[in-house]
């Protein structure tokens, strides 16, 4: 009865007839089955295991670790990109992201450099507990900072601040490891002292090579008798360096106080937005001294997170609930640790949190109560859906 009534529709025998035809002399696509998955997996890996092959000490803070792969090759990144690194510490499974600071046409392994931060949980154990021949589990490369020749011209410049050098570094390498002359490169590197620039002699070298890149390195806290540039990367030193804005590209990674202080200074140099890419480095440090913060909530305040499960669990008001859940032995997918990715979404049933600023949360996951647990703190007891 089916197929009388499909015959009766208009062009029905035509496609029958072409359909027997592909059938008989086509390509039989069911035999492909699982090929397309399977290169998008050796593309874009979930997880990838990577092995220590050698630890480089950059400044008395800061160390690079190289990362081979333990089988396989690895996947192709963009200069700018990042992995996520995962660490089981006390028993607690965390993560944190890293940019690679090697170029993308070294293709034997990624670098990743390593500032250590004060009381940090995740920089102190990757430069004091990880040795030559340790496995790491990260992510495949993800983030969108990185040069786009269709959108961003060819006259770029670069303003980095302390450990945001690294995504820098491999674009500047890239640009010169593969002679790309006709991209312009001006790097601004803000450092506290000339003791802990990152990669210093490197760019001084490769400054001194290559026409098509320049530096500029500006120090905030010059002991006595230091005799280069020093201060802040203000509108006038900007100007004083790069000459004009005109029909440039600025990029900026660095702590979040430089995107306060920086982006102002280029508006006020007539940079257009479309002109400004950032990158987010974390979350800002004491997310409580935002004034849009609830000045009745203490940062000190812990409240009751109860799960889906009914279990309940602690979260201090000055952590995101990510790091609370995962203090609990909960493991939650995650990625940028900033708020950008979404991959650490979860459902707020009841309660409050305070979202970090930077946070870029979907307005229809924000109306459907979706929040990032990167990036949101707990400002009253909650109940969430896992
Ligand atoms: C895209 C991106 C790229 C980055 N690239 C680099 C880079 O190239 N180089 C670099 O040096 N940094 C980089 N960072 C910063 C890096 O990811 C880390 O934030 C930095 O290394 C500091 O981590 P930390 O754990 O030492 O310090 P924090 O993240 O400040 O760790 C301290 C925090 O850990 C948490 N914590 C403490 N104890 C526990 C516990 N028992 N259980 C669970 N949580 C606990 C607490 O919240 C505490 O505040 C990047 C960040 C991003 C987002
Ligand atoms: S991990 Fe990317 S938004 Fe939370």
């Amino acid at each position: 009865m089916k197929s009388e009534v499909r015959k009766s529709i208009e062009g029905y025998s035509q496609i029958a007839y072409e359909m027997e035809i592909c059938r008989k002399y086509g390509i039989d696509y069911t035999a492909q089955k699982g090929r397309w998955k399977a290169a998008v997996e050796r593309l874009h890996p979930k997880r990838l295991q990577l092995r220590v092959a050698k630890i480089i000490t950059e400044t008395g803070t800061t160390s690079t670790l190289r990362l081979v792969p333990v089988s396989g090759y690895l996947p192709p990144f963009q200069a700018g990109q990042y992995i996520n690194l995962f660490v089981d510490i006390d028993g607690v499974r965390t993560a944190r992201p890293y940019s690679i600071s090697s170029p993308p046409n070294q293709t034997a392994y990624y670098d990743i450099t390593v500032r250590r931060v004060a009381d940090g949980f995740v920089s102190s154990y990757l430069l004091d507990q990880v040795k030559v021949g340790d496995v790491l589990e990260t992510t495949g490369p993800a983030g969108q900072f990185y040069y786009n020749p269709l959108i961003h011209g060819k006259d770029l410049v670069f303003l980095a601040g302390g450990s945001g050098i690294t995504p820098f570094m491999s674009m500047i390498r890239e640009v010169t490891d593969r002679l790309l002359l006709d991209r312009k490169i001006h790097l601004i590197y803000g450092s506290r002292s000339p003791q802990e620039a990152i990669f210093h002699k490197e760019l001084m070298s490769l400054a001194a090579d290559y026409s098509n890149f320049s530096y500029d390195l500006v120090i905030s806290d010059p002991g006595s008798g230091y005799e280069g540039l020093t201060g802040l990367i203000d509108a006038d030193l900007i100007i004083s360096r790069i000459g004009s804005v005109e029909g440039k590209t600025f990029f900026i990674c660095g702590p979040q106080e430089m995107y306060a202080f920086t982006i102002p200074e280029l508006k006020e140099l007539g940079v257009p937005d479309r002109r400004i890419r950032r990158e987010l480095f974390g979350l800002p440090k004491q997310v409580y001294n935002d004034p849009a913060w609830p000045k009745e909530v203490s940062p000190q305040s812990v409240f009751t997170v109860k799960l889906s499960s009914g279990r309940e669990i602690p979260a201090r008001a000055d952590e995101p609930l990510l790091v609370s859940m995962e203090r609990a032995g909960l493991v939650i997918e995650n990625c940028c640790r900033s708020g950008e990715c979404s991959l650490c979404r979860v459902k707020l049933v009841k309660g409050q949190v305070f979202h970090a600023r930077t946070a870029k949360l979907r307005k229809s996951d924000h109306q459907a109560g979706y929040i990032h647990s990167c990036a949101a703190y707990p400002i009253s007891d909650v109940e969430i859906m896992l």
